[in-house]
């Protein structure tokens, strides 16, 4: 389906150039979501401008380097600023966001939105794009947020550009589903577009605008706009709650004996459940799921509505970590104080770099309350957790860090992690002991090896 969806974009960039019907557009912000859309839509054939007020992130997009890692993005990213057709290449990099809105006709807000002090998210960012909009009002244009957006952000929205005394503009909410790590499939990929306009003229532009996804038969949901906002923080919570259902089943099944893996199998033979989202682990993390769950809960406390559910799923989320710490501890048979641990992954998952909620740092903030020494491996998040947490020790290989440990733990699913040669692993400890929150070890073979060892749900 990749490759037809490019195909159908090549033929349409083709297409533009003859019939004039790509856009030009801005992207504000170029964060995973920012950055995967600007360069996507570049690929259909459009015209984007990324736009970011740090200029040294500015500086690197320019010069050829991603600030993020993702999978197949770098590729996307050259052959789109690299492109030399009629009007310069198809995708270009600015700090210059008054230009950037004043020549386009579409502008996609992307910028971050995260929880501020009192638990709801900060639209600091969102709020000062929109008077952006508002100030270079210079024709009509479609305000679209990609970014996840409070519901009832499209209001605020509007009462923002209201200011500019014309209401030669559009406010659509057009809600990013892509997921870190295949963030570039799930762009060409998506399971659905949701689209929810304020008119029949922004709903047609955007149709224009995903073309390529629609004509490779994509589910278009066209809405109202605060359906869509909905529908975004609906979809994530749910996948919360799932994931959190599926751990504390993990918990219930370490104390019976049933096995977590069988019983998911069981329950996904049902099509009404799907296999998807019931692999346990050690909690979600990540820049979405725990941020949308608050923000979910908070607006429908706010409002005099109760959503106990998603209440329930961040304080088992929350607990998750300790659990895992309880584990070990069991494991060792006694406590972690003054014990070395090796932490194996900090990123919230595996393909990414992003440490954000990552469960990660709620184990090693447990470990350290409990006094252990711990160190660190992740094949490519280890700058960026040490910027959060920056007096851990980190190492440069897997082996480095089981070296003269007392335990590890498996935090992250990376595939590297799979094919780790155990014999030296155990070599290298101090006391064969691991904690695989994953369920990627064979535990009978860790066993047969000398591991002392356990799993999340007696998988
Ligand atoms: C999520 C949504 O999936 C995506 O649609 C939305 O746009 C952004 O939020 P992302 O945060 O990139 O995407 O990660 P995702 O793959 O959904 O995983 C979220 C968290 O749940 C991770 O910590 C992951 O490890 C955890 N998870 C997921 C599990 O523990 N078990 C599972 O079975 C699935």
């Amino acid at each position: 389906m990749l490759k037809k969806i490019a195909i159908i974009g090549l033929m349409m960039m083709n297409s533009a150039l003859l019939y004039a019907n790509h856009h030009r557009i801005a992207v504000v912000g170029t964060g995973y979501v920012g950055l995967v859309l600007g360069a996507g839509l570049a690929d259909f054939g459009h015209y984007v401008t990324c736009v970011d007020i740090d200029e040294r992130k500015v500086a690197m997009l320019n010069r050829g380097e991603l600030p993020i890692y993702e999978p197949g993005l770098e590729d996307v990213v050259r052959r789109n600023t690299q492109s030399a057709v009629r009007y310069g290449p198809r995708l270009r990099f600015t700090s210059d966001i008054a230009n950037a809105i004043r020549e386009a006709s579409v502008v996609f807000i992307a910028v971050g939105t995260p929880t501020g002090d009192d638990g709801h998210a900060d639209l600091r960012a969102v709020k000062a794009v929109a008077q952006a909009c508002a100030r270079n009002l210079n024709g009509y244009k479609v305000i679209v947020t990609k970014s996840t957006v409070p519901i009832g952000t499209g209001k605020l929205i509007r009462s923002i550009l209201a200011e500019s005394q014309s209401d030669d503009f559009s406010i659509v909410s057009n809600p990013e589903f892509l997921r870190e790590g295949s963030a570039v499939k799930d762009f060409f990929e998506p399971d659905r577009v949701v689209i929810g306009v304020d008119s029949e003229r922004a709903a047609s532009i955007m149709r224009e605008i995903y073309r390529p996804l629609h004509q490779a038969g994509v589910p278009f949901l066209v809405t109202d706009v605060v359906t869509a906002e909905t529908i975004k923080y609906a979809a994530n919570a749910f996948l919360a709650v799932k994931v959190t259902y599926i751990n504390e089943l993990a918990n219930l099944c370490d104390v019976t004996g049933a096995n977590i893996k069988d019983v998911a199998a069981g329950m996904a033979l049902d099509s009404r459940i799907s296999p998807k989202f019931l692999n346990p682990g050690p909690g979600f993390g990540g820049s979405c799921f725990p941020k949308d769950s608050l923000e979910l809960a908070l607006f429908a406390r706010d409002n005099g509505v109760h959503l106990d559910v998603v209440d329930a799923s961040l304080t088992a989320n929350n607990r998750q970590a300790v659990v895992m710490v309880d584990k070990l501890q069991r494991l060792l048979n006694e406590s972690v104080q003054g014990k070395t641990v090796a932490i194996l992954g900090l990123a919230f998952k595996a393909n990414t770099d992003d440490v954000r909620e990552s469960p990660a740092l709620r184990i090693i903030g447990e470990l350290k309350r409990r006094g252990a020494t711990i160190k660190a491996y992740d094949p490519i998040a280890t700058k960026t957790m040490a910027v959060l947490e920056p007096t851990l020790e980190y190492c440069s290989d897997v082996y480095e860090a089981v070296a003269g440990a007392d335990a590890a733990i498996v935090v992250t699913e990376w595939h590297e992690f799979v094919q780790m040669n155990l014999e030296e692993v155990k070599n290298r400890m101090r006391v064969p002991v691991i904690l695989d929150t994953r369920n990627i070890l064979d535990r009978k073979a860790l066993c047969v090896l000398g591991f002392s060892a356990d799993n999340v749900g007696n998988a």
